[in-house]
């Protein structure tokens, strides 16, 4: 039900080309009524004083069947409703699929996330596009869109030329089927630091990649296991964090297509020469020019971006294409968009890139391996480690432990992400992120329990629902569940997920408060009815707003 517009139905004055629906608020507390009207953009406009105008709006209201009184406050018209009989109709009406739309119908969405190079280990700011990008996917679902998930594994380049040749010299395929991603680390690490000492080693390792992309009978076997094996462990990760993904294929596939995109743009005349390199040159789109390809011909990211988004495009007939990173990318994903638009394809207007800041963790918190960023395994492991502690005093009660510990620490790691919005920066404090107590994914998890615990306890009744109890507090989560569709459109728009985060978080302190001053199986069948009716439209809410932002619900905590 949309409120304001019903509110701005029963306001007669009128005022050319202002639509006052746009204008009402939520009040801030419930002295200030349920909505608002702030009238100093009218004011502005008309150039009226707005307490004027707000005078002028209330007494060509019509007061009935939604609005009890208005009262004017400052520059504020403030509109008290009618809590019973709004709170009867919204709960009576309350479906689950109010939130659902099918805008989406018939429309697909790739989302490029989570994408790691299988050269390294996954650190732990993949944990920002892994999440962030599966939000999404799970937005757009609720929209009705069908969402691809693509993976596009880094599994191109030297890199792979030396661990390849690091395990020639210092290792064997015994090792990495026995160490996994552990021994090829090491390997990078021991090459890297040859290197620096003799330089015959970087041609070493460009002579062996040259060998992989050739399909040399010897080299390119090795190749394909240590991807195997790369993409195993990556593949850990994700299923710890519960995600899927339906396409796994990465740089090298799409590099097969390299010669004929070379050649479209060579005939659109799109590449210049530049000291033997072939560029795009951008300056006049305010842009640096885009390397394609090396003076050796070999191809760049970008270039392999180009055959990847041709393809998928050919496969998918994407209506929106998605790529989530870290926002030092933009520049090469401002570049592979004007670029696809320069060379004429009319898609590049579907390609939108989403940013996003650094995560961290305080200092100490994971003791490094080799590398700069903490490794994503170990944050899991923390994260598993952390929970079990806090679930431990609790074992007794529960009846899966394990599961509800795996739950509360996935819980974390997304709520740590998807508090903010996704461009700032954010630092997990893990002490803090595992209590139950203050702005934390488990006192969230925990009040959903809560939730579902009263639904248990209640056995229906067959009477008519009283809703003549309805308090301030109640009224605030009525009219919470009620907006929740108009938060998700939010946040799908501006691509914020936080919106959500932030949304879901209110609905739980603010239950927490309706429960401190209300009973609900309070012996009385009938507004225990009309009780139970706004605890099941809150949890079925909820339940969906954790879906989105990738936490998990569960029955008992
Ligand atoms: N592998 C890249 C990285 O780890 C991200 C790839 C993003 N997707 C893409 N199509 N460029 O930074």
């Amino acid at each position: 039900m949309n409120i304001k517009k019903l509110i701005a139905s029963k306001i007669k004055a009128n005022f050319e080309n202002v639509n006052l629906e746009d204008l009402i608020i939520e009040s801030v507390s419930a002295d200030k009524g349920d909505f608002s009207l702030p009238c100093f953009t009218l004011a502005k406009e008309l150039k009226q004083n707005p307490v004027k105008i707000a005078e002028t709006i209330a007494e060509s209201i019509e007061i009935g069947d939604l609005i009890e009184k208005c009262e004017v406050m400052g520059g504020y018209l403030n509109f008290f409703l009618k809590k019973e009989e709004l709170s009867k109709e919204i709960l009576e009406k309350f479906s689950v699929s109010n939130f659902k739309s099918n805008e989406g119908e018939g429309k697909t969405i790739c989302i490029d996330y989570g994408s790691p190079n299988l050269a390294k280990y996954l650190h732990i700011g993949h944990l920002k596009t892994l999440i962030i990008g599966e939000s999404f996917a799970r937005l757009f679902e609720n929209f009705g869109y069908t969402v691809k998930r693509l993976n596009y594994i880094g599994d191109y380049g030297t890199p792979f030329g030396k661990i390849i040749g690091g395990m020639q010299e210092w290792g064997s395929m015994e090792d990495v089927e026995k160490r996994g991603n552990d021994a090829l680390q090491e390997y990078y690490v021991k090459f890297n630091a040859k290197e620096a000492e003799d330089e015959t080693y970087s041609q070493k390792a460009r002579d062996i990649f040259k060998k992989i992309e050739d399909k040399d009978p010897e080299v390119y076997p090795i190749y394909e296991k240590v991807i195997e094996i790369g993409l195993k462990e990556a593949m850990k990760m994700f299923d710890i964090l519960g995600l899927k993904f339906d396409d796994y294929r990465g740089e090298m596939y799409y590099n097969q297509f390299m010669p004929e995109i070379k050649k479209m743009l060579e005939d659109k005349n799109l590449l210049i020469d530049s000291q033997g390199a072939k560029i795009v040159d951008l300056q006049e789109y305010g842009l640096t020019p885009a390397v394609l390809f090396k003076t050796d011909g070999a191809s760049l990211y970008t270039s392999r971006d180009i055959c990847a988004v041709i393809d998928r495009h050919k496969e998918y007939n994407f209506d929106k294409m998605i790529y989530v990173t870290d926002v030092a990318q933009k520049l090469n994903f401002q570049q592979l968009f004007k670029i696809m638009e320069l060379a004429g394809f009319d898609f590049y207007k579907d390609m939108e890139h989403i940013g996003y800041g650094r995560f961290s963790l305080p200092d100490g918190k994971i003791a490094s391996r080799k590398g700069k960023q903490a490794v994503l395994e170990d944050l899991l492991k923390l994260a598993q480690d952390k929970a079990t502690e806090i679930i431990k005093d609790r074992k007794f009660l529960i009846e899966n432990p394990e599961d509800v510990a795996k739950k509360v620490a996935r819980g974390a790691l997304s709520f740590a992400v998807l508090k903010v919005e996704q461009i700032k920066d954010c630092v997990f404090d893990v002490d803090k992120a595992f209590s139950f107590e203050g702005e934390t994914s488990p006192y969230m998890q925990y009040t959903y329990t809560r939730l579902e615990s009263i639904l248990r306890k209640y056995e229906k009744k067959d009477v008519k629902p009283d809703f003549s109890w309805v308090n301030n507090e109640a009224f605030e989560l009525i009219k919470q569940v009620n907006g929740f569709g108009v938060t998700m459109k939010n946040a799908l728009e501006k691509r914020d997920i936080s919106i959500i985060t932030k949304r879901v978080m209110e609905l739980c302190k603010a239950f927490n408060k309706f429960y401190t001053t209300t009973k609900v199986l309070d012996g009385n069948d009938a507004t225990t009815k009309a009780k139970i009716m706004l605890v099941k439209a809150l949890r079925d809410t909820m339940k969906i707003g954790f879906e989105i932002i990738c936490i998990d619900t569960m029955q008992e905590m």
